[in-house]
């Protein structure tokens, strides 16, 4: 980052002396008001709950100009990657800053295909779960469980474990999610098959079984591979901030992905493919297309509680650039899988069309997400609902990666530690007779 040439300088009613703040400049988007000195020099902290004004450090991974609608990874458009390159070489892109060469690409792919396996004893660990135990539940307890079972790459602070950790993650995420979902529904686990492409293998240890030969559908694999493509970062959503938090307080690799998976569960985060097709579920039950004059009315109504899912984000004002390919793609395999008539397809195009064009949608800038079709492209495959969220972790691993070995090696990085505004009772003292 680079100092701009103007200052910002805070001035204060009450006479107080006004002070003058340093302003940096990075390559592209909003400048940042530097305060790291404020509370030495006024006494004083700032106040941005929901980090809503709020930089929590520099990076060079990812960069979202909600206005516009875009999406950049190291640069490269979300579009371009998603056309022109497969998941792995994201990866390598977002881990190390550059698109791979032939040797570079075949070198990386050979690296996360030798660690696809997990420790034999992790299945043993998984039965430990109920078998209605949410798939989120179970990923949580795997991915920290890691920790338990490669004590050769923990040490957060040395480069050559961060990077084992970083090639483990990756390569283990389909196989972790796989066990999960097959653990869930009482059949064996597959083991993976390094003659597969990465999103190849996951589908084949999500369907195969020991029983048949599996083959795999290359429009469905392709799909799979544009799903973890769009998921791979998203700059410092909460997940990714979470994984930073967790990871500056010097925690090992995978118990700080551990946080990162807990908080994308939650609904407004990564949670919300899950539902946003509970919705149109919903919706269909209650008659449909019919049914969405209705619903919207409900969604506005302030008192309902109740959300458009897949609508809406806290960065984008605008399309989210996600969200129109995973539509490309939802066209693609509705139709290699003769499914073009599918209702909640029709469902979710009527109720985007109205929500384009509502006053409430448009005055607020709500705009579909990346969550309003994944649901339907991942029901269309075979994915269960509520293993969404699970494949959106898996995606998202090496961004939650990247961010974190990143901070580790960003000289300026400190443990994260927010302050308050206390609005608590001052000191009192207990009384004696209670
Ligand atoms: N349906 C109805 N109203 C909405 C919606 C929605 N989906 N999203 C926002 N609003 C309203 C909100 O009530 C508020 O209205 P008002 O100004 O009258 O109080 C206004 O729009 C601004 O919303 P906000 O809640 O202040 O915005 P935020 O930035 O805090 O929240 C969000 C962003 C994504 C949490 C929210 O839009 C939401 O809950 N959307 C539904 C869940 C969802 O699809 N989440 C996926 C996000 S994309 C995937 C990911 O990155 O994880």
């Amino acid at each position: 980052m680079k100092l701009a040439d103007n200052k910002a300088t805070l001035s204060f009613s009450n006479g107080s002396p006004s002070v003058e703040l340093p302003v940096y400049q990075g390559t592209i988007g909003p400048d940042v008001i530097d305060i790291r000195k404020l509370y030495a020099q006024t006494d004083m902290f700032t106040y941005d709950p929901g980090f809503l004004s709020t930089a929590s450090c520099q990076s060079a991974i990812t960069y979202i100009d909600g206005d516009k609608g875009e999406l950049l990874y190291r640069g490269y458009p979300i579009e371009q990657l998603a056309t022109n390159c497969n998941y792995l070489e994201t990866c390598y892109l977002l881990l190390n800053g550059e698109l791979p060469d032939a040797a570079q690409k075949a070198d990386f792919e050979k690296l996360v295909t030798n660690h696809t396996m997990v420790n034999e004893q992790m299945q043993f660990f998984l039965r430990g779960f109920r078998r209605d135990a949410h798939p989120m539940a179970v990923l949580t307890g795997l991915v920290g469980g890691l920790s338990a079972f490669y004590h050769d790459s923990t040490d957060i602070n040395n480069p050559e474990h961060r990077q084992i950790s970083a090639i483990r993650l990756i390569a283990k995420m389909p196989t972790l999610v796989s066990m999960a979902y097959k653990y869930g529904v009482g059949q064996p686990y597959q083991y993976p098959q390094n003659n597969l492409s990465y999103a190849g293998n996951f589908l084949r240890m999500m369907f195969g079984n020991p029983c048949e030969e599996y083959k795999v559908n290359p429009v469905i694999e392709r799909a799979m591979d544009r799903i973890f493509i769009l998921h791979a970062d998203h700059e410092q959503n909460a997940s990714t901030s979470t994984v930073r938090l967790c990871g500056s307080s010097g925690t090992n690799p995978f118990a700080a992905i551990a946080a990162g998976v807990a908080c994308l569960w939650g609904p407004a985060h990564g949670g919300a493919n899950e539902a946003c097709l509970n919705m149109l579920e919903d919706i269909q039950r209650m008659g449909g297309v019919a049914k969405v004059g209705e619903f919207m009315e409900k969604v506005k109504d302030k008192t309902s509680g109740v959300k458009l899912m897949g609508f809406g984000h806290r960065v984008y004002k605008n399309y989210d650039p996600r969200a129109k390919l995973m539509q490309e793609t939802c066209n693609e395999v509705l139709a290699a899988l003769g499914l073009e008539n599918d209702p909640l397809f029709k469902l979710a195009k009527e109720l985007e069309k109205i929500a384009l064009e509502d006053e409430y949608f448009v005055s607020r800038k709500l705009y579909p997400n990346v969550d309003f079709y994944s649901g339907i492209v991942q029901r269309a495959i075979g994915i269960p609902v509520n293993l969404f969220t699970g494949i959106f972790a898996l995606a998202r691993t090496v961004g939650w990666i990247a961010q974190l070995n990143e901070m580790i090696s960003d000289p300026e990085y400190k443990i994260g530690r927010p302050r308050q505004l206390y609005t608590g009772s001052v000191r009192r003292d207990v009384p004696t007779k209670r």
